[in-house]
């Protein structure tokens, strides 16, 4: 959801390009329907150079590597207002191009500012809210004459959340601000960075300050100010040694990071099963505030809340512990509770930022003193700044925009909680499942393996017939259903429905004809209704393709089952997800398409 990184160096460098390039390649997953660079030099000229389209693509037309100066700023797009072109593409010149800002997040009061900008005179080239906040930038400061000033000035005029940097010509300093999106700091030897992705700055510097809501950050290459935006008071701000690990995106012999992310799930379950037995304190401070609770929440979106589906089903069955998935845009409208001190607020992310979560903890953190856990792949993100327990799903680097490896280790994180917290009440089948987690890596394993090419053949048989699809699931496996339905559509574009498939019979059946395609992950523990489902659709010459361990029951009810390697019933959605996450790859590679960044999507989504 747009990305923006700006770098100060004490004097002119021929390096500048070669580093905004690599700052701007760890910000692609945020956003790629533009990119920009931006160069400030030392005798007072600039370089803005940008345009809509892939990151590479304008890196090699635009020469970026050829970029000098002391300062850049660099800013890839997802857009949200304006469409992606050339005017809206991001960094923005203000009126009379002596000063450059980029910002990463949302003004939702962009066409009312638009309006006024040009009534008074300003030059506003596009539509895009990021112009606007240079524009708010360069209306004060042309008053005031101080960079501090002028941006706690502009920000009374801005709605929304957003992180935003700006330099201006003569001024050898940046200015930086973050107001609801992520924003990090980091001081290196000979330079000073700001960027809304840690590990773009961690492959320069470990020198972290992590900055809060409402800083208003002055830098130059050796030394910053921080301020409280709305007091204009200093804030002291440790720089923080950043251990965390990063991993460069490199494909190692496969076509895309999806396939690649596919393929590394046995191992990073495996990691995450060690960290998670070195680290059981922080499951036993996790198991205390869940087991006192009134309401345990599970706040997520997307891939991230089926997870939560799937987690709720492994908490309530092997715990008893009744947790309630919740999706995180849904949860203030819908609930319309204040939650207490004895509810929990769970939230499962894996960048840690979602903005539909953070609206859910910021007026917590205001108004209640419920508990904050949170589940996530990023640590240091402003999820995890804002929870009282963190727990990290170490999937590590997640390069491809489906979400594949953070989603089986989400699942495996939960079922872990799950076992344990039920181990711990004595529970004879938490018990059991606890002591098998470590063979889940090589039933991992051993399910790539022996589903891949049927993955491939189902793909090609749903490309053939092209049409829409839906995936069911039932009990324990709901979730696998949401899960794989989102990833069909998200990287082959076709319509696939997610549905419980109690809910088919209400009305979607109407829709099936010989041979339209249903798929259906299921348990065989299920087969009582799974069975009576799949023959509803069966003697309607629907073509219901079961994913499940082999079983005679699904055997001679479905069209064809796709078999995973026979395992308990809680490890299935673990295993059959797998599967749908293949069938989509496939499908996405057959139709033409780039699984790794479909288009219209982006990794974080840090707007309303
Ligand atoms: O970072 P999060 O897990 O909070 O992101 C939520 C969704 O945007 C995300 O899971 C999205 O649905 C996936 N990238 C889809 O593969």
């Amino acid at each position: 959801m747009c990305g923006v990184f700006g770098i100060i160096y004490a004097q002119d460098t021929n390096e500048l390009g070669n580093t905004l390039i690599k700052g701007s390649r760890k910000l692609v997953y945020r956003g790629y329907d533009s990119a920009g660079f931006a160069a400030f030099q030392d005798k007072g000229s600039t370089l803005l150079r940008k345009g809509p389209g892939m990151l590479e693509e304008i890196i090699r037309k635009e020469n970026i590597s050829e970029f000098t100066g002391s300062r850049g700023i660099v800013q890839l797009r997802w857009a949200t207002f304006g469409e992606p072109n050339l005017e809206n593409s991001q960094p923005h010149y203000d009126s009379d191009k002596d000063i450059i800002g980029a910002h990463n997040g949302n003004i939702v009061n962009t066409e009312q500012l638009i309006e006024e900008f040009t009534q008074e005179g300003m030059t506003v080239r596009g539509t895009n809210d990021g112009e606007m906040v240079v524009h708010a930038y360069e209306k004060f400061y042309n008053q005031l004459h101080d960079p501090k000033q002028a941006m706690m000035k502009a920000q009374t005029i801005l709605q929304g959340d957003y992180a935003f940097i700006c330099g201006n010509v003569n001024q050898h300093q940046l200015l930086a601000v973050k107001m609801g999106s992520s924003l990090y700091m980091g001081v290196g030897d000979t330079f000073i960075v700001c960027s809304s992705d840690l590990g773009s700055i961690l492959q320069f510097t470990r020198n972290i300050v992590f900055l809060k809501d409402g800083d208003l950050v002055l830098y130059n290459d050796s030394e910053y100010h921080i301020f409280d935006i709305h007091t204009g008071k200093e804030i002291q701000r440790p720089v923080e040694e950043c251990t965390i690990n990063i991993e460069e995106a490199n494909l190692v012999g496969f076509d895309h990071y999806m396939m690649k992310e596919i393929h590394e799930q046995p191992k990073k379950v495996q990691e995450l099963h060690d960290l998670l037995e070195n680290t059981q304190s922080n499951m036993d401070d996790c198991i205390d505030l869940i087991n006192q609770a009134d309401h345990v929440y599970l706040v997520a979106s997307g891939t991230s809340y089926h997870a939560a589906v799937v987690g709720a089903y492994y908490l309530n069955h092997l715990a008893g512990i009744h947790a309630v998935p919740v999706l995180a845009g849904y949860f203030n409208e819908y609930y319309n509770v204040s939650p207490t001190a004895k509810d929990v607020i769970f939230c499962v992310s894996q960048s840690g930022e979602t903005k539909d979560v953070i609206n859910v903890i910021n007026p917590i953190l205001h108004n209640t003193s419920a508990k904050i856990i949170s589940m996530v792949n990023v640590i240091g993100s402003s999820i995890t700044q804002k929870s009282e327990i963190v727990i990290n799903v170490a999937a590590g680097l997640e390069t491809s925009v489906p979400a594949t490896k953070s989603y089986m280790n989400q699942l495996f994180a939960f079922l872990y909680l799950a076992t344990y917290a039920g181990s711990k009440k004595k529970l004879d089948k938490a018990q059991e499942i606890h002591n098998q987690l470590s063979q889940i890596p090589n039933l991992l394993q051993e399910t790539i393996d022996q589903v891949k090419e049927e993955a491939k053949e189902i793909a090609d048989l749903l490309v053939q017939r092209g049409s829409d699809l839906y995936c069911l699931g039932y009990g324990i496996q709901y979730g696998t259903a949401l899960e794989g339905a989102l990833k069909i559509k998200e990287v082959y574009y076709k319509h696939c429905e997610g549905m419980y498939s109690s809910e088919f019979k209400h009305g979607p059946l109407s829709i099936v004809d010989e041979g339209y395609p249903i798929l259906f992950p299921a348990s065989p523990a299920d087969d009582h209704m799974v069975i009576s489902h799949i023959n509803e659709i069966r003697v309607r010459k629907g073509n219901v393709i079961v994913i499940s361990p082999q079983y005679h029951g699904y055997m001679k009810a479905a069209s064809r089952i796709v078999a995973v390697p026979d395992s308990d019933h809680y490890f299935i959605p673990l295993t059959t997800v797998i599967v749908l996450q293949l069938i989509a790859y496939y499908a996405s590679i057959q139709a033409g398409l780039n699984p790794d960044f479909p288009r219209n999507i982006s990794k974080t989504l840090t707007v309303d």
